[in-house]
């Protein structure tokens, strides 16, 4: 299986999943990345992965129709078949969404539904948890439909919140169970062990 990469930041989590494609833990190909952060760590991490890497944004497109008929010919070209969001803090056009309904998966660092939807990212969501006085978060990969952290929830883990936790100790817990999560949810897909709809 072939799998395209949308990644703004980091990538850290895209990077957990190019490891598990070279190790063999995963049996898929990464083909292509895209971000719209021309300075992204993700790129860099294409680009010394040897992956096709592409800078897509509203700066290199100005209208948003062309710049989405670009994101999609790029996962096209390079004959994506599994579109994986790692960190991607752009919403993505219907036209992409209908050409890979049920094909897009995303990762959000909570149990989903709970701290969710629009707004509800990165830092935000950590800062909510501990406000709320969780005693538990944790991590949901989902399939991406038309609205934000909404499509069907295909695999989530639990992660303890300490009473010592600050935002940055909670996130770096929660990120590592991230990677390993993403990592065994691509590689069921893969296998036919988790199907999708
Ligand atoms: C992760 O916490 C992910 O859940 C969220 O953005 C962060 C990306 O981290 N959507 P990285 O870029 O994969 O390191």
């Amino acid at each position: 299986m072939k799998l395209g990469f949308l990644a703004s930041h980091n990538g850290s989590n895209m990077q957990a999943i190019i490891d598990a494609c070279r190790s063999g833990q995963i049996k898929a190909a990464p083909v292509v990345v895209i971000s719209n952060n021309p300075d992204s760590g993700a790129l860099q991490r294409a680009r010394r992965e040897s992956i096709p890497a592409c800078h897509l944004s509203s700066r290199s497109h100005p209208d948003p129709a062309a710049l989405e008929q670009a994101i999609l010919q790029a996962l096209q070209q390079h004959e994506t078949e599994l579109v994986i969001l790692a960190g991607y803090m752009k919403k993505l056009g219907p036209a992409i969404i209908s050409a890979y309904r049920n094909r897009i998966l995303n990762i959000h660092p909570s149990l989903l539904p709970a701290y969710g939807g629009h707004g509800m990212y990165g830092e935000k969501v950590h800062h909510a948890v501990l406000q709320a006085g969780e005693k538990e978060t944790g991590a949901s990969v989902h399939l991406v439909d038309e609205h934000y952290d909404n499509g069907r929830i295909l695999a989530q883990t639990r992660v303890p919140v300490q009473p010592s936790d600050n935002i940055n100790t909670l996130a770096a817990r929660v990120l590592q169970q991230e990677h390993e999560l993403y990592v065994q949810t691509v590689a069921d897909i893969v296998t036919g062990k988790l199907p999708l709809p």
